[in-house]
């Protein structure tokens, strides 16, 4: 039976970047499901942050999903670095390059859960033709590329959409920006299970006082629940 209850996916470049694993520990002991690790290029987003190395070194505080969003392009010539450092989920934009078709492709011949990205300018239209290539399919609720910005409402619709394009079929919905004890409820009243967070999840704790990170997980979990009935 596939599993669309809520999980909460905290984003690591809400962290501390000189504690990594420790930090990864941390979520993962106050609830976490998955860790979503936002890999950036500083060309696909003006913004610079984790390569394959980083990866495989925090591999090893993870006990659960590894969820890499790759915000790069070229995307193809990375999935292999990326799979070996132990991602279990290879999320590629569909607006990173012409063949969004072969990387879902050479994501699912790595043996990694194939996820395919789309922008807030993105419409669902752009996913018709993977429906069977993809496990999970991003929205994207803030313009990647930073933490603590606000939640684009005009994806909800574009979440509702989704969800009915997929139906039955065993694909995740992530959201990812934005996403707070706010938000969160009209993701996942729109269709999502997977709710990144990032800034919302992080705020008021660390590694060493991560209670706060529990409290927020609780929260966030709570009132997307809370909106499902
Ligand atoms: C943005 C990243 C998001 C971001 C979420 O490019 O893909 O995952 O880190 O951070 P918050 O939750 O603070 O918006
Ligand atoms: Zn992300």
């Amino acid at each position: 039976m596939f599993d669309r209850s809520i999980k909460i996916a905290p984003s690591i470049l809400a962290a501390d970047f000189a504690n990594f694993g420790d930090e990864c520990r941390a979520i993962e002991a106050q609830g976490a499901d998955w860790v979503h690790v936002d890999v950036m290029d500083g060309h696909f987003v003006p913004n610079l942050t984790f390569g394959p190395a980083m990866c495989a070194a925090i591999r090893p505080h993870i006990k659960g999903v590894m969820d890499v969003h790759l915000m790069i392009s070229p995307v193809d010539v990375y999935l292999e670095a990326y799979a070996k450092a132990g991602a279990d989920i290879l999320t590629a934009h569909v607006e990173a390059g012409p063949h969004i078709h072969r990387t879902l492709q050479a994501i699912r011949g790595l043996g990694k859960k194939a996820g395919v990205a789309l922008n807030p300018g993105t419409g669902v239209e752009a996913v018709t033709g993977l429906l069977d290539m993809v496990d999970l399919v991003c929205v994207m609720t803030v313009n990647p590329g930073f933490g603590g910005q606000s939640f684009l409402d005009s994806q909800l619709s574009k979440i509702a959409q989704l969800r009915a394009m997929i139906g039955d079929r065993p694909i995740h919905i992530e959201i990812d920006g934005g996403i707070t004890t706010t938000t969160a409820p009209l993701a996942a009243k729109a269709g999502a299970d997977a709710l990144v967070a990032g800034s919302a999840v992080f705020k008021g704790g660390s590694a060493d006082q991560p209670a706060a990170y529990g409290a927020n997980i609780r929260a966030i979990r709570a009132a997307a629940e809370a909106a499902l009935g």
